[in-house]
């Protein structure tokens, strides 16, 4: 794994943290008694996303969220959320809980700010996270706009969902998994978008 040093440490900037030996520590603090500190947990460093940022236009995002068909009860997690718009319409438009992951600390800034404006922080929550190294199991709607080879590399966990869970990506397949549905809405700049939705467990298709 390729970290960036830099952003790593920029992350830590505002916290008071000994960087000794490439082991960060919290300082020892005289507390006057004789227990020993806990050791602080390790912070993460940010992780060089596999696709860079690029938003889905707002009236995607509308048609990607009808065709999760959301009902009551359902969490969503939008994987790479960039700004955060599907995670936030999702609360405000369906009322439902939804996850936001990103590695890069600039789109989760401007996720959380969006949540705040919004005024969904009970309902949509923003971590910083590699999509990669993450659990799904509490999603039963997850949301996609990555790469073709993204959307296959995560085949192992999304297989995992609960049945009946809808994934729904934009633009891009999932190699070896059947849709249950294709769509294309028309884009602002006269051509098109696709969006692909799969119902777990997916039927398979010839690669
Ligand atoms: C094309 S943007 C999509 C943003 C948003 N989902 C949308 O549709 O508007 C892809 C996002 O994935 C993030 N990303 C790339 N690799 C990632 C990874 N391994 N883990 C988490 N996020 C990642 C990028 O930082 C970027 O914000």
């Amino acid at each position: 794994m390729r970290h960036r040093p830099k952003m790593w440490l920029a992350g830590l900037a505002g916290s008071c943290v000994i960087l000794t030996s490439g082991v960060l520590s919290a300082p020892a603090q005289d507390t006057g008694t004789q227990t020993p500190e806990a050791p602080a947990a390790p912070a993460k460093p940010s992780k060089v996303p596999d696709v860079i940022f690029v938003p889905t236009p707002q009236h995607v995002v509308d048609k990607m969220l009808e065709l999760a068909e959301i009902k009551k009860g359902d969490v969503l997690y939008d994987l790479g959320c960039g700004d955060g718009r599907i995670v936030v319409t999702a609360a405000k438009k369906y009322g439902v809980k939804a996850v936001g992951f990103d590695v890069d600390p600039q789109r989760i800034r401007e996720s959380q700010e969006r949540v705040r404006q919004n005024g969904v922080g009970d309902l949509v929550t923003i971590k910083q996270q590699d999509i990669f190294e993450t659990d799904l199991s509490e999603a039963n709607v997850v949301t996609l706009y990555l790469l073709s080879s993204l959307n296959a590399k995560l085949k192992p966990q999304l297989e995992k969902l609960k049945p009946g869970s809808r994934i729904v990506s934009h633009s891009f397949a999932m190699r070896g998994a059947k849709p249950n549905k294709v769509v294309k809405v028309k884009s602002d700049y006269g051509g098109e978008h696709t969006i692909y939705q799969w119902v777990v467990p997916w039927e398979k298709e010839e690669e």
